[in-house]
């Protein structure tokens, strides 16, 4: 298959590691291996000092599809595929879709989500928000594009970038539109624990919709992007198994340390969440009296999740902007040309712990 380069990944490569400050990453900062090993439980300890760097199970260890599966209220381990998050999603797509097919997916959005439809032939049309009313993504216009052949609807909430999170009603709405069809809901929900209300949590989808996939991981809720891992949950037992079998093309499977560390963090959500909820409250506030005081940015205050979608009040196109900004003062942006969103956005990230250091630079 041949696929399209992934413009934010492409745009990260370039600037991640030589920029001196990212003020656009949707993960929170990565927690140390000592912090992560002082939360293991003795046995857990025990797990790791023995550990053997062998081959591990292709769905994940069984200790850690146990703990994954206290993310959810009705999913057992039977339920549950570990694969690192975009290849989870490459491989969906691959089992379930065929050229011709119908999909429906949010727009902007994280470039993976849809590609790989796109590249396998498939007709993608885009659910857009409205900008003007915060990013609202309106479950009436989603209904206007189901078609009778519209195999896949691609979800993802809290969303990246915008922080839209949809009301419980919306999002009742939202699942009846694919149950009315049985169209598979495929949902994203990297950021799903990063709720700034609590009463504003919503169920995962896998949890309420017998044909719905929820995709999960540690990078941006538990801030441990570097052990690349994640997971499927589903009620849809046959879509898992083929999903498991496509994994043998790819990774076959996932690192064994990953598992263990993974398995220590989801054992004490806590010590992980509560932290980095925390401190993207107190960036958010800090982020919106500097767009207030700055005459640069037009603030809007996301929902959910780690990251927001921020209009430029510049005439200038947001990729030449990041560009100029990026060259002059270290400050990595990420401009919504990246997401295919015209030239007047650039996301903003809440989970780095530097971003008064940040702003202070920016204000300079
Ligand atoms: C919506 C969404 N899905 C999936 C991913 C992939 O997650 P990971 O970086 O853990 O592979 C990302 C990462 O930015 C994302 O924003």
């Amino acid at each position: 298959m041949k696929i399209k380069d992934f413009a934010i990944e492409r745009y990260f490569a370039e600037h991640e590691f030589t920029a001196k400050y990212l003020l656009s990453s949707s993960d929170c900062d990565g927690y140390s291996m000592q912090y992560v090993l002082d939360q293991a439980s003795p046995p857990e300890r025990s797990r790791w000092d023995s550990l053997t760097l062998g081959y591990t199970e292709t769905r994940g260890a069984a200790a850690l599809r146990t703990a994954i599966c206290k993310q959810y209220t009705g999913i057992g381990e039977k339920d549950v595929v570990v694969l690192s998050p975009n290849e989870a999603i490459f491989s969906l797509m691959n089992v379930l879709l065929e050229k011709g097919d119908h999909v429906i997916c949010m727009a902007p959005t994280y470039q993976a989500l849809y590609e790989p439809a796109e590249s396998i032939g498939c007709a993608v049309s885009f659910w857009l928000p409205q900008s003007e009313k915060n990013w609202y993504y309106d479950p009436a216009r989603l209904q206007e594009l189901v078609t009778p052949q519209t195999k896949l609807i691609i979800v993802n909430f809290p969303h990246n970038p915008t922080g839209h999170l949809p009301s419980a009603e919306d999002w009742n709405t939202i699942i009846g539109i694919a149950r009315e069809k049985n169209i598979v809901l495929f949902s994203d929900e990297m950021y799903r624990a990063l709720i700034h209300d609590p009463e504003d949590e919503i169920p995962s989808a896998c949890d309420v919709y017998e044909n719905a996939v929820s995709l999960s991981g540690m990078s941006k809720v538990f801030g441990m992007a570097g052990l690349r891992l994640g997971w499927l949950a589903s009620k849809n037992a046959a879509l898992l198994h083929k999903v498991e079998a496509f994994k043998d093309y790819l990774t076959i499977c996932s690192s064994a340390p990953s598992e263990i560390l993974a398995t220590i963090a989801l054992n004490n959500p806590d010590k992980f969440i509560g932290p980095n909820i925390k401190k993207i409250l107190t960036n958010i506030e800090l982020f919106r009296a500097f767009s207030e005081s700055s005459d640069l940015f037009e603030f809007y205050r996301p929902k959910a999740g780690s990251t927001a979608f921020i209009k430029l009040k510049t005439e200038t196109p947001a990729l030449q902007f990041a560009n100029a900004v990026v060259k002059e003062t270290g400050i990595m942006l990420l401009p919504s040309e990246m997401f295919n969103y015209g030239t007047h956005h650039v996301r903003i990230g809440f989970g780095r712990a530097n971003l008064p250091e940040i702003l202070a630079t920016f204000g300079k």
